[in-house]
């Protein structure tokens, strides 16, 4: 079995972050969540892999994952040069994945748990495709999938205003190489783009077999700011780990579990985990507490910090309360200390201050 990894796109969704950076490679619990998604696709035995990328973004992409070593897999880069959509994905990706089955994976998708069980069905059962659910709030945001009692799907649409239930298809599908044929078949959406619910729908209508798999853990769909922290919420809860790498001085109390990577120091300040802290950062008469992610050489002085991605190079300085956010790399954020009243704001494309 192939993968094929869709990192493409360009992250409206997410700016002003994404001026500068892919959606998939920003980062959660500091690191980026196109990473999770290898870890998950090896983690199911597969090795070879081609990656989707745009013009916009691909180089970033290119360099973040290399060839692929580092997992032990063999990364082929496709280019996609209009966004025309996943199902014109799967078809500029043919050449590569041929007569393969293969599993589909958006880069800015996780699930809990990995993808070895679905694999495990899809080649037990040989269907022509499986499909993820999840019951969702908001379904006419999604693909929207109905099931009959053995989980068999009976009909799909993308982004219906009227959805038939609340079951959104995640975006994590395997296919076999019939799904080429119902491609080809498929016509425009009204975006403009090549839907592969479309495609999926197109595959019922052949008379094939495509099953449905509900999940119950975490999914994350990380293409907005309240997503991003969620996710982060979610994956420090389940992965941080207590490692204190860097250097702490005995005024300091770190609790719970607190990564703290090589080169960074934790001056007289209070650490409550989950939280992580990338490489030389300095931490000075500061809280920071649980659901913290702040990357590499990252300065907090005097400034208390809680349920919040804090991305590199960014200096925070006598702060007494930030919360939720989701703040760049670069950036500072300080006190007016002189006059309270005026607020001095130099602020990127896009930004959103709450105050
Ligand atoms: C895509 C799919 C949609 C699916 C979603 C999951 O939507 O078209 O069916 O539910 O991914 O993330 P898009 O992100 O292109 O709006």
């Amino acid at each position: 079995m192939k993968a094929l990894i869709l990192s493409g796109g360009k992250g409206t969704r997410l700016r002003p972050l994404t001026h500068t950076m892919a959606k998939q490679l920003v980062p959660v619990a500091n690191k980026p969540v196109l990473h999770f998604v290898m870890d998950q696709i090896v983690n199911a035995g597969i090795k070879d892999i081609a990656v989707i990328i745009s013009p916009e973004t691909g180089e970033q992409i290119k360099q973040s994952l290399g060839t692929g070593e580092r997992w032990q897999a063999d990364i082929t880069y496709i280019p996609q040069d209009t966004p025309g959509g996943l199902a014109h994905a799967v078809k500029i990706a043919r050449p590569f994945l041929q007569d393969d089955n293969f599993l589909m994976f958006l880069g800015d998708n996780l699930i809990q748990g990995g993808v070895n069980h679905v694999i495990e069905q899809f080649n037990n059962e040989k269907p022509e495709a499986v499909i993820l659910l999840k019951e969702v709030a908001n379904p006419q945001s999604f693909g929207v999938a109905v099931v009959d009692g053995n989980m068999q799907v009976i009909n799909l649409v993308e982004k219906p205003k009227d959805p038939p239930s609340n079951l959104a298809l995640v975006g994590i599908y395997l296919f076999t190489p019939l799904i080429h044929r119902a491609i080809d078949s498929i016509k425009p959406s009204w975006r403009g783009e090549l839907e592969i619910t479309d495609a999926i729908q197109e595959l019922l209508n052949m008379k094939h077999r495509v099953l449905a798999r509900k999940i119950t853990g975490w999914w994350l769909d990380t293409g907005k700011k309240d997503d991003m922290l969620e996710a982060n919420r979610v994956v420090l809860d389940e992965y941080a780990t207590c490692n204190p790498a860097g250097t702490v001085d005995d005024r300091s109390t770190i609790a719970g579990r607190v990564q703290i990577d090589a080169g960074s120091s934790i001056i007289d300040s209070t650490i409550r985990g989950p939280v992580v802290i990338g490489k030389n950062c300095v931490i000075e008469n500061s809280f920071i507490g649980p659901f913290t992610a702040i990357s590499d050489n990252t300065v907090l002085k005097n400034s208390n910090v809680e349920h919040s991605v804090i991305l590199e190079n960014c200096q925070i300085i006598d702060i007494p309360r930030l919360e939720d956010s989701l703040i760049g790399s670069g950036t500072r954020v300080m006190k007016n200390n002189n006059n309270q009243k005026i607020l001095r704001l130099f602020v990127g494309d896009d930004a959103e201050v709450i105050l």
